[in-house]
């Protein structure tokens, strides 16, 4: 099959062996895969696959079953969607079947690539690790990037009030999808105005770290969560103990790639109960920002190293 291939620095569409499907796994015809900012951070060596995982870049895809075990409840043919250790840039891959989706009704392929990471990343961030609740308050910072666009409509869905930071020309899109207030992150005063409007904030998700940190703390009401799934910004925090004692703050980080299939299986089912009704009936919709041929994977690169993206970059497969 022809895979991205990244060993000689550039992305280069080329021959490579077939994957092989294990025990519970099914084999895909990738019809197109999402690109992720881990992509560009593998590629330059810091964010290494699990062990047994594919060494070709793509954390998720969309597709069609070619082969599935008997009695996965998955069968030839079946369009479907999946979260991956790796391997998505690629022809074909293999899937643990709990990790497995349907393709929404009426969505197409490169839509439905555009949902698992960002959506599962969600999910678990902010339902699980920071268990937010109908009628808090929630700060998700990079509102307009693929997760944050994920975040907003999940949190919006279920009545919990979402404020945003993103690039100024990010805020209206921000602002559409749910946002509000949908905050420009270079008006220095962004935290002032959030904190005359809501008074505090119960979540953050927080993929920037270090710039956001110090007014994070200060936003953050008692009982307080948030959760770093990156540090965009920088790497180190300083943390006042005495504050953290006082409001009886939270503060957690999670990956989401490392977790143990078992745990990745049981977040998609939670998930898919929760949030799969309203992909399908369009409360929920994939923010696409381009399509891309995938022999052109370079330019998907370089339009998210240069944080021109909103929502999702997506690789055709042809
Ligand atoms: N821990 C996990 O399990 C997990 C899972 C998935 C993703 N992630 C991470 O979460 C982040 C978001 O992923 P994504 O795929 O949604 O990213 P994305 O679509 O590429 O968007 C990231 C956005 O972050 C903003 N940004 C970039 N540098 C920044 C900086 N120095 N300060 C403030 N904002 C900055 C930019 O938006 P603006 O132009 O609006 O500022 C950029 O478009 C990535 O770092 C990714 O690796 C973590």
């Amino acid at each position: 099959m022809k895979a991205i291939a990244h060993d000689t620095g550039t992305l280069v569409w080329t021959d490579v062996p077939d994957p092989e499907p294990q025990e519970g796994e099914a084999l895909v015809r990738v019809r197109a895969a999402g690109v992720n900012r881990a992509d560009l951070v593998q590629r330059a060596g810091g964010y290494p696959p699990p062990d047994g995982a594919s060494p070709v870049l793509g954390l998720e895809m969309a597709g069609e079953v070619l082969e599935a075990p008997a009695g996965s409840g998955w069968r030839a043919g079946d369009r479907v969607c999946a979260l991956l250790p790796g391997g998505g840039y690629a022809e074909r891959v293999v899937v643990a079947t709990g990790l497995l989706l349907p393709v929404p009704e009426g969505l197409s392929f490169e839509e439905a690539a555009s949902l698992p990471e960002a959506h599962l990343t969600a999910y678990l961030n902010l339902f699980e690790e920071a268990a937010v609740r109908a009628g808090e308050r929630a700060l998700v910072h990079g509102g307009a990037s693929g997760v944050g666009t994920a975040a907003v409509q999940q949190l919006r869905e279920a009545e919990v009030r979402v404020a945003t930071t993103s690039s100024a020309r990010k805020v209206a899109r921000c602002r559409e999808l749910g946002a509000d207030p949908a905050l420009d992150r270079s008006d220095r005063t962004w935290p002032e105005r959030l904190q005359r409007a809501w008074g505090g904030v119960d979540v953050i998700l927080d993929m920037v770290g270090r710039a956001v940190a110090d007014a994070g703390f200060e936003l953050l009401a008692t009982d307080g969560r948030l959760v770093w799934i990156a540090a965009l910004s920088g790497r180190t925090v300083r943390v006042d103990v005495p504050t953290m004692m006082r409001k009886r703050l939270t503060l957690k980080g999670s990956t989401l790639r490392s977790r143990p299939v078992v745990e990745k299986v049981a977040l998609t089912r939670a998930f898919r109960d929760r949030f799969f009704g309203h992909l399908c009936d369009g409360r929920i919709v994939p923010v696409l920002d381009r399509v891309v041929e995938i022999p052109r994977a370079e330019e998907a690169h370089d339009a998210l190293r240069r944080n021109l993206t909103v929502g999702k970059v997506v690789l055709r497969v042809p």
